[in-house]
């Protein structure tokens, strides 16, 4: 996505985040539960970032610090402004001021815990400051309840907002709500919020004062609407389930528009951030974790399970598969049923077909790794890599224990367990001798037989 700044005005975001999220009855941070495998917080900063701000602020309260850690991973530059205490939402704004000091240009401000504002939207009401002073953005709502409403006059021009706990019966019947997104110029938006009072029902220094205090000193102020879908708010965990659903039903509608086959993409669950190519075919019950790239022509089938790894062209992984961070297929490789990758290549056209474990592992072009092989990685101190060269042979049920390297072209025998580096084009075996007892099998039984004190059938 780009940034078409019509306005030509540079803007700064200001997102709040320090309500207390009570109703999520939650140790963690209300902005920090997932949607779509990512923070919430973090769809509203990536709608927000789409419009090349030269500033973000975040407002957190007491306990952000765990807030302000998940914000910088995504943009390490973000300003933390603490808001101690919850006194309204004009208040968390100035408690962003001293971040936006000397900021010339628009200032913005977002709800953490609104994800799923378009950039389109957002850049809506910024150009909207071409013609007005103070912009707002208003949904009509199909339940307006407890939100504030939209006071416009004839023309459309917005006059004030006035909060539910406030308003007079005539107010209320008002269906055009305040999503609290607003825009206007940093200074003159900071410098009415610092006469903002508190003298209202809820007692709390209401953001949406600005606008009637705007009015009265001259400025221009207008609504920008959008789907009320758009502004949907996540307070409780049965919001943020209807909101996980219907993130879901979005990317997954952008996915099969954007060419992935999906023969039942009701059970197929996607991430923030997955990317998928053209052609791309994906078996009922998917799971995409958050990291997740997967190029034109894969084969995902059902029952996989994918976190941080890259499918390359025309790959192919599962049924029953498992791709953890850092597992990378190349063009033509293919991962079967019962398979795990962790931090782990496979080269163009390598094979792990069945029942396999690859950690720390690189394996070249074309090698072929059997069914029930295990790269034993892990010693219970240390990780160690194993490297296996081009067009290798991995018997069945082999044990590799790393650090190892497998020389490209070698072969080695089932059930071996590598304990040693094999050399290019080397045959490793390591296994004891069978040996064969002719008409034992038959003493065998009898034995046991008695053993277990039965004379009968068994
Ligand atoms: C607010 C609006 C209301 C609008 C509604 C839309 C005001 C006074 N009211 O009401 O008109 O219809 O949003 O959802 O602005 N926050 C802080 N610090 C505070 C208070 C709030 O950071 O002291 C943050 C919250 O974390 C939240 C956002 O601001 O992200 C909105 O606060 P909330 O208390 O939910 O506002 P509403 O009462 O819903
Ligand atoms: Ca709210």
């Amino acid at each position: 996505m780009t940034s078409d700044n019509q306005t030509g005005r540079p803007r700064a975001v200001a997102i709040l985040a320090a309500g207390q999220g009570t109703r999520m009855r939650s140790d963690r941070a209300k902005v920090l539960h997932p949607i779509g495998g990512a923070p919430m917080l973090y769809h509203a900063m990536r709608a927000a970032l789409t419009l090349a701000p030269q500033r973000v602020a975040l407002v957190v309260g007491q306990d952000g610090d765990s807030v302000a850690e998940a914000a910088r991973v995504l943009l390490p530059d973000i300003a933390i402004c603490l808001q101690d205490q919850q006194l309204g939402t004009a208040h968390a704004v100035r408690m962003a001021a001293p971040a936006l000091e000397g900021f010339e240009g628009d200032l913005l401000i977002l709800y953490g815990d609104t994800p799923f504002l378009s950039a389109e939207t957002l850049q809506a009401v910024t150009a909207e400051r071409k013609r007005a002073d103070l912009v707002v953005l208003g949904f009509e709502a199909a339940d307006p309840g407890g939100y504030g409403r939209l006071v416009t006059d004839t023309d459309g021009a917005l006059l004030r907002i006035v909060e539910a706990k406030d308003a007079t019966a005539d107010e209320l019947a008002i269906g055009l709500c305040n999503s609290g997104i607003m825009a206007g110029d940093r200074a003159t938006l900071l410098g009415l919020l610092d006469q903002v009072g508190n003298d209202n029902a809820k007692g709390e220094f209401y953001l949406t004062d600005a606008i009637a205090l705007g009015r009265d000193q001259g400025l221009s102020a207008a609504v920008v609407r959008c789907d009320e879908a758009e502004t949907l708010g996540i307070n409780d965990r049965a919001q943020l389930a209807a909101a996980e659903a219907a993130f879901q039903a979005r990317a997954r509608h952008a996915a099969l528009m954007g060419g992935t086959t999906m023969t039942a993409p009701e059970t197929v669950f996607l991430a923030w951030d997955t990317q998928i190519g053209r052609d791309v075919t994906i078996e009922p019950n998917v799971f995409f974790g958050s990291g997740v790239t997967v190029a034109d022509g894969a084969w995902i089938r059902a029952f996989s399970h994918l976190e941080g790894c890259h499918i390359g062209p025309g790959a192919a992984v599962g049924p029953f598969a498992r791709l953890r961070p850092g597992a990378e297929l190349s063009e033509g490789a293919k991962i079967g049923n019962f398979v795990e990758m962790k931090n782990a290549t496979l080269g163009p056209g390598a094979k792990a077909n069945h029942l396999t474990y690859l950690g720390d592992t690189a394996v070249g072009a074309g090698a072929n790794i059997g069914a029930g092989t295990i790269t034993c990685n892990y010693d219970g101190f240390g990780k160690y890599r194993t490297e296996i060269g081009e067009r290798a042979f991995i018997g069945t049920n082999t044990a590799i224990v790393a650090p190892a390297t497998i020389g490209a072209d070698a072969y080695v025998g089932t059930g071996t367990v590598v304990t040693r580096d094999v050399p290019a084009d080397a045959l490793a075996i390591a296994r004891t001798e069978q040996e064969n007892h002719n008409g034992m099998a038959t003493r065998l039984r009898a034995k046991l037989r008695a053993r277990a004190g039965k004379t009968g059938e068994e």
